[in-house]
């Protein structure tokens, strides 16, 4: 197949999603390197999106596809009911990069199952229905989490029956309120509500870091109530926002815990759940009710082993942070010399520009025109969401950054 014959060859035989198909046209990626892709037209585009923000560890994987290979020639499935070496290594690698009191650790292959399983643990230890989630989230594409999202897909998929309940403090208006959270725990009946799921910085909504107390709040009331807490941490997670995950800079102690997407750096598709000694413990003479045909697939844990090795190896998690300082500061300054952008937000290497409520409805316009200028970003309800892989070189994330600066400014 031709470059440049991809697209239309893609649209013929496959549908892409979110979007009505006719008057889509996808971007042709041909290969990927480093911190940026090339196009059929053989453009080389900066990643400031991470793809998905999925790509941590950027495009060059070698180690980790080595590994994988290597294990393909051993075993390249079993029944998730088997036990193999491969799932024991993630699991106790995992261990050792998550918090101590998180000790075990479900498979699943996306991030949506990961929360859906967890949604259905935690209904099952608390014996309770209810789930609350927070205005402006996104948990998911299908099932309870997608339930539990408040996002602006949710149109396309709001026909399915839910029990979940969004908490924000009135009509429409989100705000870092505890009170609220309270309120609407109180008024939907405590005893009724198996958990809160948050993402401690809701990702896609616009990276909304949260004012000081406000996770520290929602914890307490939580354990008020016996109210289990889900962390979904599958876009904040790995390092992401300058820790290994976004709860641990406000010193959460989440039950569950839900990863997936940079997982495995993107080479195969993985998450997980991890649970507390104390949920673990529950299924010790009651079976759990999740499974999956892939779950713990051999190789793609050995592709999250092998990506947790990366981690560590290129210190990408202590790089996010320090290289966090300078995608700020750059975000700022392209915000200083545009009229289009209203408002900066952002978290070690995970930012946002909002734009005016004038230039909204030109979002695309300005993601195509940063695209043409050779940067790619995330464009998403009001903002432009920059998510540079954390081993990106400095110098490439200044030109980035002077790029969008460049274009926004005109
Ligand atoms: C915070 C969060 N949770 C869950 C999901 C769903 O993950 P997946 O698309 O792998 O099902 C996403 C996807 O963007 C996400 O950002």
């Amino acid at each position: 197949m031709n470059p440049g014959t991809v697209a239309a060859a893609c649209k013929a035989t496959t549908l892409f999603e979110w979007v009505a198909q006719d008057g889509y046209t996808p971007l042709e990626i041909v290969s990927a390197e480093g911190s940026a892709f090339r196009t059929a037209d053989g453009r080389r585009v900066l990643d400031f999106a991470s793809q998905l923000v999925v790509t941590n560890l950027g495009h060059s994987l070698e180690p980790i596809h080595r590994r994988v290979y290597e294990a393909s020639r051993e075993l390249s499935y079993v029944t998730p009911l088997a036990a193999t070496r491969q799932r024991a290594e993630l699991g106790a690698r995992l261990a050792a990069f998550t918090p101590d009191h998180l000790t075990k650790f479900f498979f699943a292959n996306s991030g949506t199952e990961a929360n859906n399983d967890a949604i259905r643990i935690a209904r099952a230890v608390t014996g309770r229905r209810h789930i609350l989630y927070r205005g402006r989230s996104y948990h998911g594409s299908h099932g309870p989490a997608a339930m539990s999202s408040d996002d602006d897909r949710r149109r396309l998929w709001e026909q399915e029956p839910t029990y979940s309940v969004p908490f924000r403090a009135g009509s429409g208006v989100v705000r870092d309120d505890v009170a609220a959270f309270r309120w609407a725990v109180e008024a939907l009946g405590p005893r009724g509500i198996a958990a809160a799921v948050i993402e401690a910085v809701p990702g896609g909504s616009g990276v909304l870091v949260p004012a000081d107390g406000y996770l520290a709040g929602i914890a307490e009331v939580c354990r008020e109530h016996g109210i289990l807490l889900i962390c979904d941490e599958v876009l904040t997670g790995f390092g992401r926002t300058g820790r290994r995950f976004a709860f641990e800079h406000w010193d959460l102690r989440p039950d569950l815990v839900t990863m997936g997407k940079a997982l495995s750096a993107g080479v195969a598709p993985i998450a997980a759940v991890a649970v507390s000694a104390e949920i673990a413990e529950r299924f010790g003479d009651t079976p759990l009710g999740c499974g999956h045909t892939f779950s713990a697939h051999p190789l793609t844990a050995v592709a999250a082993s092998a990506a947790l090795d990366e981690y560590e190896r290129t210190n990408a998690v202590e790089r996010a942070a320090k290289l966090g300082e300078v995608l700020g500061r750059g975000l700022h300054t392209v915000a200083g010399s545009s009229d289009a952008v209203v408002r900066v937000r952002s978290i070690g290497m995970l930012g946002a520009l909002e734009l005016t409520e004038a230039e909204v409805t030109r979002l695309k316009h300005w993601h195509q025109r940063l695209l043409d200028a050779g940067v790619y970003v995330i464009a998403k309800g009001a903002n432009l969401i920059v998510a540079p892989p954390l081993v990106i070189d400095r110098t490439e994330l200044d030109e980035g950054l002077a790029t969008m600066a460049r274009v926004l400014a005109g």
